[in-house]
């Protein structure tokens, strides 16, 4: 008996969206924003609430302070369905938080860390992974406490007979160290093609193109699928190759687009879809959460994932 399809472990903070046709001046002591929201930020609790909005079962692993950012992660998480059960709260930490600035279509991200930068091996139990079927992980640059146990947590989640995923994001040190180590660990590697293309140039040639990242890297992942923004997603399966364009949306920020695109590549994974359809199913969720400010708001449901796809199939 299983007791659920998806355990997501990572970074737990709030997102403060903020927008208007401003650029912070240290010395002008106040500047007024068009809009402000504040709401569930970070790519592993983004791609939980997603996976629980298509309706898998979803539990998560992390760690909160005990503070108001703390709780209004929880009770997102909750109010989705999800097992909290694994998260911890820490009365000596703050909860992290990222303020989102954005200005047309350009925008600038600002973190503090906080809880994230501690979360590590002890905060995940010895049980953790029974009855899963599978395992993604995020963010592993933003967590430095986690960042030498992931291997060895990719190996526990599979010998507990888990599959496992990691969406690497951004590393702030441009250095992409260990990600070699975790590759051999990983059914499926979730990248966007800047974060590809600077993995390969750091580990292997310094002047990889995109399509020579994609080789590297599908040569050592079995599932390999490389988000490219408007643009679509890229993936890889052995021999099988598949370009995905996402569907027309007017999007009204692109905030967790790469984290809601892993949640319905996962739905169309476990469903044991055949790998078009899991492309294609990842990049209608990426493009369906751009509609709303923030990365969950918007999130698609399995019934508009569904038509999603019949729309494209007709
Ligand atoms: N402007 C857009 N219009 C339509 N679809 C989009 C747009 N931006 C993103 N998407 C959809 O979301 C998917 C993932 O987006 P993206 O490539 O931005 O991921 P990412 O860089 O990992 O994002 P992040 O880490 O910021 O969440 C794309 O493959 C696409 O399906
Ligand atoms: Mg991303």
């Amino acid at each position: 008996m299983t007791r659920f399809d998806v355990v997501v472990l990572g970074e737990l903070n709030v997102d403060l969206i903020v927008r208007g046709d401003v650029v912070p001046r240290w010395a002008q002591a106040e500047q007024l924003l068009d809009d402000a929201t504040l709401t569930l930020g970070s790519s592993a609790a983004i791609m939980a609430s997603g996976c629980a909005r298509l309706g898998l079962r979803t539990a998560f692993i992390g760690l909160v302070g005990a503070d108001l950012f703390g709780a209004l992660c929880g009770d997102h998480l909750a109010a989705r369905g999800i097992d909290i059960g694994g998260v911890t709260v820490a009365p000596d930490l703050r909860t992290g938080c990222t303020i989102v600035l954005q200005r047309d279509a350009d925008r600038t991200m600002l973190t503090f860390p906080g809880a994230m930068a501690h979360f590590g091996r002890a905060h995940v139990a010895a049980d953790a992974f029974c009855g899963v079927r599978h395992v993604h992980l995020a963010s592993p640059f933003l967590q430095p406490a986690l960042r030498p146990a992931i291997a060895e947590v990719l190996a526990s989640a599979r010998a507990a007979g888990a599959t496992t995923s990691l969406d690497p994001n951004w590393d702030p040190a441009g250095r992409w160290d260990d990600v070699p180590d975790w590759l051999p660990q990983l059914d499926i590697f979730l990248p966007n093609d800047a974060e590809a293309c600077a993995i390969v140039r750091a580990h292997h040639d310094a002047a990889a193109t995109l399509e020579d990242a994609i080789a590297w890297l599908a040569a050592r992942v079995p599932l390999l699928a490389v988000k490219c923004g408007a643009a679509g997603a890229i993936a890889r399966w052995g021999a099988q190759h598949v370009h995905c364009a996402p569907p027309a949306v007017v999007p009204v920020d692109a905030v967790g687009a790469g984290d809601s695109f892993d949640a319905g590549l996962l739905c169309g994974y476990l469903a044991g879809w055949p790998l078009e359809q899991i492309l294609h199913a990842a990049v209608v969720c990426g493009a369906l959460s751009t509609r709303a400010a923030g990365g969950t708001a918007a999130q698609a449901t399995r019934a508009e994932m569904s038509a999603a796809l019949d729309d494209r199939a007709g």
